[in-house]
């Protein structure tokens, strides 16, 4: 039997309407624009809606991308760390809002569960799967003090999706992929239950910049790439300083890099998808092109998948 081939049949985001900037937060704590500016790249970021309801808006434009109808979505994959409720998950929700009528299941891989879902989503195409709805979205603004400068400079709300389909060709987009976590680092980035996030951000900084040069390296050997292949990287959106390291080592530019980060802050699991839509749109991304998505977060987790877009909008 051909194995089906892996393409994206179409992207949406969503961001919510209010936006709390750098000034707003000085207001409240002790810190300024020209910090967080210079330390972190953020601008200002989003915030309102629950997870769901800004799933099911990036959901609806990616399906509408893609010319689907909710019959036409096998599974949904929901990647969050800021689901509506501890329990149940927060895709059924959303798959309720959609109409859609299949499995629907939260991932929690923190900022790389997105990527986390689009490598699972390939593995369900494999299985006979037509279509996988793969959406990253985040009500961050649930779990972080405004007040804390530690945290609460960093995180924002958004929802970014993917309706990925198998390529009866058998061509696939999906050239090579890493996955990883490691245990040891919970308690650099966490929020217990009923709290806020806690984290030790020189810490998780350090880790970051180790594991984003590992799993690049992992997946670019897994396609039988070299850095120079790749056209385009889109790294998750923490703080642009983390990406600078990271790319010191790995040999990425920042001409090559989609970012965000000024106008969104740090969605974790939305943040990747929110860049690849915004650089569709702004036509960065085209046929043809070679592009690696390269996450990492709380756990830590890491993941990358690289693919060679075929194209979904002219
Ligand atoms: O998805 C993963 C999510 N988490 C992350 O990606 C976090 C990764 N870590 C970071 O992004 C950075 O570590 C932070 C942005 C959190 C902090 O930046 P930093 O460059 O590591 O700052 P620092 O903690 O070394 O602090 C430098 C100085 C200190 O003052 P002194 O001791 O030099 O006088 C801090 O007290 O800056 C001070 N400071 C601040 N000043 C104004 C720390 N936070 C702030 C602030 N505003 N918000």
């Amino acid at each position: 039997m051909q194995h089906p081939g892996f393409r994206f049949a179409g992207i949406g985001s969503y961001l919510p309407d209010e936006i709390v900037t750098n000034d707003d937060l000085a207001a409240n704590m002790d810190t300024s624009d020209q910090w967080i500016r210079e330390r972190t790249g953020i601008g200002q970021r989003h915030v309102g809606g629950s997870t769901s309801s800004l799933a099911a808006e990036a959901a609806s434009r990616a399906m509408k991308r893609a010319n689907v109808s909710p019959a036409d979505i096998d599974q949904l994959l929901l990647a969050t760390t800021s689901p509506d409720y501890i329990c149940p998950g927060t895709a059924p929700a959303v798959a309720e809002i959609l109409g859609l009528d299949c499995g629907a299941l939260d991932i929690q891989a923190a900022c790389s569960g997105w990527v986390y879902g689009l490598v699972m989503a390939n593995g369900l195409l494999l299985q006979g799967m037509k279509r996988v709805l793969v959406v990253g979205a985040e009500a961050l603004d649930q779990i972080t003090d405004y007040t804390d400068r530690n945290t609460g400079i960093l995180f924002g709300n958004g929802a970014g999706a993917a309706v990925v389909e198998a390529d009866p060709t058998g061509e696939s987009e999906l050239l090579g992929w890493d996955m990883g976590a490691d245990g040891k680092y919970v308690s650099i980035l966490y929020a217990e239950h009923g709290d806020v996030l806690k984290m030790d951000g020189k810490e998780v900084f350090r880790q970051a910049v180790t594991a984003m040069q590992r799993s690049a390296s992992n997946a670019l050997e897994m396609a039988g790439l070299d850095v120079d292949d790749i056209d385009l990287v889109i790294p998750h959106q923490a703080n642009v300083r983390i990406v600078e390291a990271a790319w010191k080592r790995i040999g990425f530019t920042m001409e090559k890099t989609g970012m965000r980060l000024e106008e969104t802050g740090n969605t974790s699991a939305a943040s990747i998808p929110l860049v690849l839509d915004k650089m569709l749109d702004d036509g960065r991304i085209r046929e043809g092109n070679t592009v690696m998505f390269l996450g990492f977060g709380a756990g830590m987790t890491w993941a990358t998948a690289i693919v060679r877009y075929a194209g979904e909008r002219s």
